[in-house]
């Protein structure tokens, strides 16, 4: 059967893997899905979770847990993940805005932002997950020395987020302009979505940053 975006939604509230904001208690819940392992890596922005659910696939003593606000896109990742029985990734729905309201400080060990939206016009530039806005929200919940991956087809989101990165005092560990010609050992890097797969049919490169505070 398939199911419209409605049914998608109530079906999201059944789910054993997926949090929503809009849940009793969301933010005891946050910490007690954080306290379950040492190791947690967010993706932001994870639309349909297929990055977030390989990653839990080849690294299972770690726990991965897919944001985005938008629930029929997670329901896919919900989904998948009961069908595939990967048990190490989760997914919540909320605003990325509030991430530091809801995620306990220096509880995070990493985090990946793959193909956020690039907001192309100056006026939405504080919409950019990159932007220092974010940032400084990223800080406090990462724990010291945790590494912020970041992925996308965009020359001017790349450029706009060395900026912020340089201005703002990161330390950037690695800095990578066509990762799919470069030589790297950043291994997550071979794991290539649908999404990732559309833009690399269309001749784009794909750029690649991680850096730490
Ligand atoms: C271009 S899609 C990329 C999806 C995924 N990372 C991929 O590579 O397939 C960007 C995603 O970020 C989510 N998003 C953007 N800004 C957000 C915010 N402030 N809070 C929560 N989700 C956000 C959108 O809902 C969307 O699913």
């Amino acid at each position: 059967m398939k199911r419209n975006k409605l049914q998608k939604f109530n079906e999201l509230k059944t789910f054993d893997n997926v949090l929503e904001y809009t849940d009793q208690d969301f933010k005891k819940n946050i910490k007690d899905l954080l306290s379950s392992t040492d190791y947690i890596c967010l993706e932001l922005g994870c639309g349909n979770g297929d990055f977030s659910i390989e990653l839990a696939k080849n690294s299972p003593s770690k726990l991965f847990i897919g944001i985005d606000i938008q629930g029929e896109r997670l329901w896919h990742g919900a989904k998948n993940a009961t069908f595939n029985k990967v048990p190490n990734v989760y997914f919540i729905r909320m605003f990325i805005d509030s991430i530091d309201e809801f995620v306990p400080k220096h509880s995070i060990d990493e985090i990946w932002i793959t193909f956020p939206d690039p907001y192309p016009k100056k006026s939405k530039a504080q919409k950019r997950l990159t932007s220092n806005r974010f940032l400084e929200k990223y800080k406090k919940i990462m724990k010291d020395k945790g590494n912020i991956n970041f992925k996308t087809d965009d020359n001017e989101l790349f450029k706009f987020t060395l900026d912020e990165l340089k201005n703002n005092g990161w330390k950037i560990l690695s800095s990578i302009e066509d990762v799919h010609t470069a030589q790297h050992n950043i291994s997550e890097l071979n794991i290539c979505t649908k999404f990732e797969n559309k833009w690399i049919n269309l001749g784009k490169k794909i750029f690649f940053l991680r850096f730490t505070s």
